[in-house]
């Protein structure tokens, strides 16, 4: 699949109004890519399962929801992101509407001795309702996420990756190719959101970001050495170094 292209069109579906109903054919084509996935992190163990939308507190008029569930180390938040970006490009690409929803609940916290992280619903959409002009849709100015030299089709487009309340809490920092990515929270800013939930849902903001400026890095051809650093901030610390690409 092309996630490029795929971009363009991703929207977030707070409301499946006027889907058609998501078939068997279609679970095994999610399941079957499910399998494909890469994570950021080979070491911490992830499992994900689609259940019924009725199974869990989302109410969005979804068919069923993806439930991921991880290991609880490292950077488990930020495998989960880069892992589940994968997954909402895909499903976007064949006609699948998708909402990250991290206010959403399952039934059962744990699976196989996982914790319970993040879940995606989903429906197909007609094809007309995904994004016709990506331009138009909210995001910071470039001023505001990035910082040296803009690189084309790259910098312009990674700011139009989804975030929890649209926070978009990276920043980055380009210094002769060397990209430094951080993960941003604009100092006393207070949010609709509790502060530590802020911090959890922007760290798989993280891995979702690093997963598309990697998909418009491929695009553009740019090769890149990936360096990824461990995020020990506490809520107050405005910029924290999440990962260093090397890019050339
Ligand atoms: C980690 C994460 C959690 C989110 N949680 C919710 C949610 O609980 N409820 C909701 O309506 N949207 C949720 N969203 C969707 C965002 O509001 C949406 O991505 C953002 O406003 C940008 O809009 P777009 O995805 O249509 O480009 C979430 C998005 C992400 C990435």
């Amino acid at each position: 699949m092309n996630y490029y292209e795929t971009l363009f069109k991703r929207k977030s579906f707070h409301l499946f109004i006027g889907g058609e109903p998501t078939t068997e054919d279609d679970l095994k084509l999610i399941n079957s890519f499910i399998k494909e996935v890469k994570p950021l992190y080979n070491d911490i163990k992830t499992e994900i399962i689609i259940v019924p939308e009725k199974e869990t507190t989302c109410h969005r008029g979804a068919d069923y929801c993806i439930l991921f569930y991880s290991e609880q180390k490292g950077e488990y938040l930020r495998n989960i992101g880069y892992i589940g970006e994968q997954i909402d490009l895909y499903l976007n690409s064949i006609g699948i509407g998708a909402l990250w929803f991290g206010i959403g609940k399952p039934k059962e916290a744990r699976n196989n001795g996982l914790e319970y992280v993040i879940m995606i619903a989903i429906k197909r959409m007609p094809s007309n309702s995904f994004r016709k002009d990506m331009f138009k849709s909210k995001r910071k100015p470039i001023d505001e996420i990035w910082s040296g030299e803009s690189i084309d089709d790259v910098t312009n487009i990674v700011r139009f990756a989804p975030s929890a309340c649209n926070t978009q809490p990276w920043y980055v920092e380009n210094k002769n190719n060397e990209l430094f990515i951080y993960r941003y929270k604009k100092p006393g800013k207070r949010g609709i959101m509790p502060i530590d939930k802020v911090i959890y849902y922007n760290r798989i903001d993280i891995g979702i970001f690093l997963f598309i400026l990697e998909v418009c890095l491929n695009h553009k051809g740019i090769s890149f050495i990936r360096k990824l650093y461990l995020d020990e901030s506490t809520a107050e610390t405005e910029k924290t170094l999440v990962a260093l690409f090397n890019a050339d």
